[in-house]
């Protein structure tokens, strides 16, 4: 081979590379979805949202923001023992439905937005639980009594990233309706209600709402880290609370004990 034919093969080969490379660099650009930059934040964190993330999780802005994180989900599901039907009642991107249903409960998932409820249901079939969940398009408050269940999860709007601001979260801040009324409506479904709250949100308010009911509902809250940052606070009432259970539990053992 003459070194001009050489030289000439060495530049063939130089080019393919620069072309493969042009390629990769455009398959990678492809590939990423388009993310604004109030997004920006929340993607980076998009594996502890969806640890299935990347086989096809679908979210809209508001959902990057206010979908519960999985590991704290997967919580809520685990500490959910008084559920048979688990209605949820904010559902969402389908976070909290999809790790109920994951345990075996057969979920009735609610949202207002008919754009997330399907969303919810494309992620629900990834996790290979959509049979399992009821999908609503509705309004909680209207349909609340026609609803029954044997836990209400309630993980409502906390009126986007900007609740960080306040120092004391009250519970007139919550949308669509405060605190006090959305509790009251959620009873009408079940005494056994879990609240995912933000985690300023004012405590002994949280404690106020068990005495909506006579008698007053036991309640138990507790703090939910991921990766050693608190991202919210979490209200257990009635059954769902572990002094609830642990009693039923103690009454079911003395049933058996007495035959
Ligand atoms: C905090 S997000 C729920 C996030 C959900 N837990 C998840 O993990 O994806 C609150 C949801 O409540 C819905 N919403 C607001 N008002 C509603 C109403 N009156 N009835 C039902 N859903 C409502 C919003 O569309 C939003 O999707």
């Amino acid at each position: 081979m003459t070194t001009a034919s050489r030289r000439s093969k060495k530049r063939r080969k130089n080019r393919k590379r620069e072309v493969n490379i042009r390629a990769k660099c455009r398959t990678d650009k492809e590939s990423q979805p388009i993310i604004s930059p109030k997004v920006k934040k929340y993607w980076r964190q998009r594996y502890s949202l969806f640890s299935r993330y990347d086989e096809g999780i679908k979210m809209d802005e508001e959902g990057w923001f206010s979908v519960t994180p999985e590991e704290i989900a997967v919580r809520h599901a685990q500490r959910s023992v008084a559920g048979g039907v688990v209605v949820d009642c904010f559902a969402g991107m389908g976070g909290n439905s999809i790790q109920f249903a994951s345990l075996g409960y057969h979920v009735v998932a609610i949202d207002i937005d008919p754009g997330k409820v399907k969303m919810a249901l494309d992620n629900a079939k990834i996790y290979g639980v959509d049979n399992n969940i009821d999908f609503i398009v509705g309004d909680f408050l209207q349909l609340a009594p026609f609803l029954k269940g044997n836990v209400a999860f309630l993980s409502p709007p906390w009126g986007g990233p900007s609740y960080k601001m306040t120092e004391n979260f009250t519970l007139d801040l919550l949308k669509p309706v405060d605190g006090y009324t959305l509790f009251q409506v959620a009873q009408t479904i079940t005494p056994n209600i879990i609240m995912f709250l933000p985690r300023n949100v004012d405590i002994s308010q949280v404690e106020e709402l068990s005495w909506l009911s006579s008698p007053p509902l036991n309640v138990e809250i507790e703090e939910n880290y991921v990766n050693g940052f608190l991202k919210g606070i979490t209200a257990y009432f009635g059954n769902a609370a572990y002094w609830g259970v642990n009693q039923e539990t103690s009454l079911h053992h003395i049933h058996e004990v007495l035959g």
